[in-house]
């Protein structure tokens, strides 16, 4: 606290001798009679500009008082380069007794200095009186007057100068030299004048300081009273631009500025904006410590003084008002707004990062749609709405098959691994291929196109597949009950399967080759016939499946060669020469899977005897030795069926033909296929097993079409046929 105050001492103490020591020129003295005398007037020669501006200091009765030349002043003021003056008042008095006029004229010179035309009046006061005011300005002289009367006193108003009592006029500017006379012929000699006005009174006075009084019309001591006078004073003759390249320049301070005298030749000097002090002296304008004392800045800003200002600092979250700068207000924009900046900068970079990322992503995956020629399947997908075809996604494909997770791996076929998917409560059968030939990459679409065209209850179906990614994922229809392969050679379950079961597979999966072969457009050769590629559904009907090296049969005339495919043991011995897959590959093929159901040996036996490896070789010579019986299945090895099984034999055999136009076609296949397990069931000739005689009962009393009759057989329709297939449960 005692700090503060002792501080604000220092402050008052220094503000007051800084600005008291630059008023004057140095060893003169600055004060007359409690007046400040500001250079570039002064006291005695040598301590003001020039001899206009020397003041003298009279003391009379010890009190002084500043004059210039004869006229007192009584203030000076730098700033408005002004001064006031003390004028006297002319009079005129009628003297009743002697009949005389009693008066005093006067002339009152200021050069170079000039009355203000502004706030001096010219001022006639009486009630039967004219005065004249000879006006000089430079050398030239203006004439002006003023006329003021009054009947009585009651006429009078205190204040008001217009014509009753009192009149006023104002003066042109540049007045230097003024003298004031009374006109004779107005004289308050009449008696009904003197009696209460008798005298007349005509000045220039400051407008500010005069105020009329009835009091100056009765009375006659106006006449030993001065009034105050403002005048104009300025440094020289010229204007600032012209001074200003004089050595003898007034405006000394670096922190001044010089304006032209408003009322006639010269300039004065004022200290420029946040600066105070005296002009005209060397270092006399001094900036203003703004901040001292009071605060200008409201709370809670800061002041700060500056050359020439201050500036108010506002507190972290508040700002300067717009208008007012000594204001601060509540801004937390800045704040709010680095917080908002630096978000929405996190926020758009990500935005762009992730715009960027999806871009990428989709960019990635529209090159895999292109490169699977995809744009084909979308499009026909698009036009052909709902033929049961769908384009997965790879997001769709990764959560049905938990990312690819090998415990959903359900077999390897050739072309890729084949995963158990679930998506909406469905099973799949997922098949990643392996990476595809760059060349065939383009036929992909078109491919899955055709094959996803195919509908037959023996073949797997397509049901979609997924272009997103580098290499195609084909999406099937699950097949529950796994591979005929498996079913064949998997003794340990011990399963017996009947010959009529692994007639029925034969058969269907002959069809679904002739389905393949005949019926799609353009012919599909499967190119990898085989029992692993043979799938079972719970009901042990066959499914082909696993297209994958299957060759779409071109346009005629066009010959594809590629390199061999298939798997070992069941490949045409034409096809691995000739490299030419044709449709009787796939029917050697199919020999050998007949093979497998009849006899139950791997095609390939590594375990065997070099010469007796072959399954195919084997049956070959069996048969030419007519020792087939050696190499049949036991389960079926009976003489009831024997002739049946001799026949299948004959069969495959036609088929496993080396020459492959002498095999017959896989249609011929099925049909015989289908001719042979009729003459199983034939009512005449064989003997029902117990289990089927019951299916043929249940079927016969539920539908009377179906009448079991050798003439019929031929003409039994396919309707009743698969109701036949349907009802065999092994
Ligand atoms: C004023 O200055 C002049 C010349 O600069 C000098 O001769 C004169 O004595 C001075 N007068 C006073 C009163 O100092
Ligand atoms: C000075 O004082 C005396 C007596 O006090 C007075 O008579 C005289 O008029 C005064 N002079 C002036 C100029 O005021
Ligand atoms: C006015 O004053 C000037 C100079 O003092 C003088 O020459 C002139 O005659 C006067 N004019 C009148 C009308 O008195
Ligand atoms: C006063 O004025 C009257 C006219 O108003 C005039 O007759 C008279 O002579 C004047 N008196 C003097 C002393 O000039
Ligand atoms: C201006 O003033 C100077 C001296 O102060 C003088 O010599 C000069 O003649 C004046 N010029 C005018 C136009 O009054
Ligand atoms: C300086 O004076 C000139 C002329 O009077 C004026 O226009 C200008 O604004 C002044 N400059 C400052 C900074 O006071
Ligand atoms: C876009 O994918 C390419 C690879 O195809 C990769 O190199 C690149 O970094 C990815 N850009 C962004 C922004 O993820
Ligand atoms: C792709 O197929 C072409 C012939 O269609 C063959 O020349 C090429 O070797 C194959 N490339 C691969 C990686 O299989
Ligand atoms: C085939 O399905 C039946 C049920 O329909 C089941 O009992 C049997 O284990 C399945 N066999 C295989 C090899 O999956
Ligand atoms: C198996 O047969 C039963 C009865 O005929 C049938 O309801 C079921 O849909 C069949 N299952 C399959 C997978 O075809």
């Amino acid at each position: 606290m005692i700090l503060i105050i002792l501080r604000f001492l220092l402050l008052v103490w220094l503000a007051k001798t800084e600005a008291a020591a630059n008023i004057a020129l140095p060893g003169c003295r600055d004060s007359c009679g409690g007046l400040s005398i500001p250079y570039p007037f002064g006291i005695g020669s040598n301590c003001s500009l020039s001899e206009d501006f020397e003041i003298s200091c009279n003391t009379i009765n010890r009190s002084s008082t500043p004059y210039n030349g004869d006229l007192e002043i009584l203030d000076i003021s730098l700033s408005l380069g002004q001064a006031r003056i003390m004028s006297p008042i002319s009079y005129q008095c009628y003297n009743s007794k002697t009949k005389k006029i009693q008066y005093t004229d006067y002339w009152v010179g200021i050069p170079p200095f000039r009355f203000n035309h502004e706030k001096n009046k010219f001022v006639v006061i009486g009630c039967d009186t004219l005065a004249y005011i000879n006006f000089t300005i430079d050398q030239n002289s203006y004439l002006g007057g003023c006329v003021s009367g009054c009947d009585s006193l009651k006429s009078l108003t205190d204040g008001s100068c217009s014509g009753i009592g009192c009149c006023q006029t104002t003066i042109p500017t540049g007045t230097n030299n003024i003298n004031l006379w009374f006109d004779e012929k107005f004289n308050n000699s009449g008696p009904e004048v003197y009696n209460f006005s008798p005298c007349s009174y005509a000045m220039l006075v400051e407008e500010k300081g005069f105020h009329f009084n009835t009091g100056y019309i009765t009375s006659s001591q106006l006449q030993y009273q001065s009034m105050s006078v403002v005048i104009d004073w300025a440094v020289g003759n010229t204007t600032c631009d012209v001074a200003r390249t004089s050595k003898s320049f007034a405006c000394k301070s670096k922190y001044s500025n010089c304006s032209d005298s408003n009322s006639g030749p010269g300039y004065i000097c004022n200290c420029l904006h946040g600066y105070q002090g005296n002009p005209y002296l060397q270092g006399g304008c001094i900036d203003i410590d703004e901040c001292a004392t009071p605060n200008p800045c409201s709370k809670p800003g800061k002041c700060h003084n500056l050359q020439g200002g201050y500036r108010c600092s506002c507190p972290l979250g508040w700002r300067n008002k717009h208008n007012n700068l000594q204001e601060c207000k509540l801004n937390l924009a800045p704040l709010v707004g680095t917080c908002a900046g630096i978000v929405a900068l996190c926020f758009l970079g990500l935005t762009t990062y992730v715009a960027l990322e999806r871009r990428n992503l989709s960019k990635i995956k529209e090159k895999y749609i292109q490169q699977h020629g995809g744009w084909i399947l979308l499009e026909e997908i698009k036009s052909k709405q709902g033929f049961g075809f769908t384009i997965f996604t790879k997001q769709q494909i990764e959560q049905a098959t938990n990312d690819f997770d090998s415990e959903n791996i359900i077999g390897y076929g050739g072309q890729g691994t084949v995963y158990k998917g679930t998506l909406r409560d469905q099973i799949f059968a997922i098949k990643k291929c392996k990476i595809i030939n760059e060349s065939k990459k383009g036929e992909f679409g078109k491919e899955m196109l055709i094959l996803s065209q195919i509908n037959h209850k023996n073949i797997v179906k397509l049901l979609g597949c997924c272009l997103e990614v580098e290499v195609p994922i084909l999406v099937y229809e699950f097949v529950s009950n796994g591979t005929l392969f498996q079913y064949i050679h998997n003794k340990k379950q011990g399963s017996c399967i009947s010959l009529a079961t692994r007639l029925r597979i034969a058969q269907e999966s002959a069809e679904a080759l002739a389905y393949l072969h005949f019926s799609a457009s353009p012919p599909i050769f499967h190119g990898d016939v085989k029992s692993a590629n043979i799938l079972l559904d719970q009901n042990y009907t066959a499914k082909v499946s696993d297209f994958g090296a299957s060759i779409l049969a071109l346009t005629e005339g066009e010959q594809f060669v590629s390199f061999v495919q298939g798997t070992r043991g069941y490949l045409d011995p034409e096809y691995m020469q000739s490299c030419q897959l044709t449709e009787k590959s796939d029917v050697y093929s199919f020999g050998m899977v007949l093979l497998e159901l009849l006899t139950r040996k791997p095609v390939i036996d590594f375990d065997a005897p070099e010469k007796e490896m072959s399954l195919c070789s084997r049956f070959l010579s069996a048969m030419k030795e007519k020792k087939m019986q050696n190499l049949l299945d036991d389960e079926i090895n009976n003489e009831d069926d024997m002739q049946i099984i001799m026949e299948v034999a004959e069969l495959a055999k036609q088929c496993l033909n080396i020459k492959g136009d002498e095999r017959p076609t896989i249609k011929e296949v099925a049909e015989e296929l289908d001719r042979i397990r009729k003459l199983k069931f034939h009512p005449w000739g064989q003997v029902y097993t117990a289990e089927e005689m019951e299916i043929l009962h249940s079927q016969e009393s539920h539908n009377n079409n179906i009448v079991i009759d050798h003439s019929n057989y031929f003409s039994m329709d396919k309707e009743a046929e698969e109701i036949i297939d349907v009802g065999r449960v092994v």
